[in-house]
């Protein structure tokens, strides 16, 4: 099984699962505890037929998996809801919200990424890869430029609905053909494709549009978004109601202000492939236009703003994301925990802070790349890494490791930009100097 929305702690979302299980949640237990991601992920593979159903009738090939998920993989969102105000409004995400499919599919690769699990591939995983490249391929429309789009989606922002070309969803699709080829001929397996269909894959994830403005290097969320009406958030700052209560459906769905993290998710899922001033200039668009109307929202900002080094703001996304649960700040913890808001304050800390991420193109070296908030002076956390077990400390003068297992595992810092790499074998600790003045590499100390 998996893990629904507010866990077993309360009963909103009727224990049902979202991507928050796949993109928030499930990075913490690859690193902490490898066998809950995999049961997540078998639960993925186990409602396969349910999203091979949902594909089928919405006419398209493959899997498209339901955007709320239950026990048969059928979708299970509901077509209406009731406001607290009393409004009944119409649900469109069970039929548009599809980025879902390339979120498992992300999920599978980062989840055999992070722990070496090949085996999954082969009981399931690859199946997963190729049967939701396989709906992106049907998906996808070309245009008479030879152009490929993706019409009629939401993305991340659920404000916006009936979006072309989110930025998102294509991107995350493009990744979920490209990664189908490439998992396939690593396996030395490609039998799951019919004839000609990897190929296809490879030139349609090529095809595939992703608006980047080239003056300004921001990434464009769907197609059109820079002509809404742009709205001043910080007007109606504080306030403790979303701003699609105070502005109204339509004004809301007519202007630039995002729900969640749309553009700034795709940044923190997938950071290498961005170019350091796209992401730099569309995180600084972004933030103040998005509204955290959802918890999945504010852990995602700490994340990527720390990657940035705009600690403060690091901070202060940090703290929203805690309290949610803590102070309730959005009214309604008697629905349960949001965990995927937890997930994300693990990953802000882990992957923001700490800088943890896989080196791009070479699976078995880990990239640590710390940029602490101003408060800490200490950030410490076991991980897991491909069969290793490592013990990370991190200080503004230094970063000390340690790795348990049967082989070494190759440790990338960045210092000033500059990669310093160690093998580090197991039962060694390794440090080495950081600070704005720290000269040298690594040094072996005793255990
Ligand atoms: O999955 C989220 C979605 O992104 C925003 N609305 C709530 C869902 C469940 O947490």
């Amino acid at each position: 099984t998996s893990i629904g929305a507010r866990g077993l702690a309360g009963e909103a979302y009727r224990g049902h699962v979202f991507w928050d299980a796949d993109v928030f949640v499930r990075p913490f237990y690859d690193h902490a505890l490898p066998a809950a991601s995999r049961a997540m992920l078998e639960y993925r593979y186990l409602t396969l037929d349910g999203a091979r159903r949902k594909a089928k009738r919405l006419g398209y090939e493959g899997a498209l998996y339901a955007w709320e998920s239950a026990d048969s993989g059928d979708e299970a969102t509901p077509n209406y809801l009731v406001t607290p105000m009393g409004e009944v409004l119409r649900v469109r995400s069970g039929e548009l919200e599809q980025h879902i499919s390339a979120d498992v599919a992300h999920a599978v690769d980062a989840y055999v990424r992070a722990t070496g699990d090949d085996a999954f591939l082969r009981e399931g995983g690859l199946e997963i890869l190729v049967e939701t490249a396989r709906f992106w391929a049907s998906r996808a429309a070309l245009d008479e430029h030879g152009v490929a789009h993706i019409r009629g989606v939401i993305g991340p922002d659920e404000y916006h609905e009936d979006v072309d070309d989110n930025a998102f969803t294509n991107a995350l699709a493009r990744s979920n053909m490209a990664t189908a080829v490439a998992t396939a001929t690593r396996l030395g397996d490609l039998g799951l494709f019919a004839p000609g269909e990897a190929a296809r894959f490879t030139d349609l994830a090529r095809r595939l549009h992703v608006g980047i403005d080239p003056e300004t290097s921001v990434i464009e969320q769907f197609l059109g978004f820079s002509a809404l009406e742009p709205i001043d958030l910080a007007q109606y700052e504080p306030r403790n109601v979303p701003i699609d209560m105070i502005l109204g459906r339509a004004r809301t769905q007519g202007s630039q202000i995002v729900k969640q993290a749309d553009v700034v998710q795709w940044i923190a899922m997938r950071w290498d492939e961005i170019d350091e001033k796209v992401r730099r200039a569309s995180f600084l668009y972004y933030e103040p236009r998005t509204a955290h109307g959802s918890s999945l929202s504010p852990g995602v900002h700490a994340l990527v703003a720390a990657r940035l080094g705009l600690m403060d703001l690091a901070a202060r996304y940090l703290d929203e994301t805690a309290r949610i649960d803590l102070d309730d700040t959005m009214a309604n913890a008697s629905g349960g925990v949001h965990v995927a808001a937890l997930g994300s304050l693990w990953q802000a800390i882990v992957f923001g802070c700490g800088g943890v991420r896989p080196a791009p193109f070479d699976d078995d070296t880990l990239i640590l790349e710390p940029h602490l908030l101003k408060t800490m002076r200490h950030l410490g956390f076991p991980l897991l890494f491909r069969g290793r077990r490592l013990e990370i400390h991190l200080e503004p003068q230094g970063i000390e490791v340690q790795v348990e297992g049967d082989r070494p595992l190759s440790i990338r810092a960045i210092r000033r930009a500059q990669p310093i790499d160690v093998s580090a074998a197991p039962s060694r600790r390794y440090v080495l100097p950081m600070g704005d003045s720290a000269q040298g590499g690594w040094q072996e100390t005793r255990p």
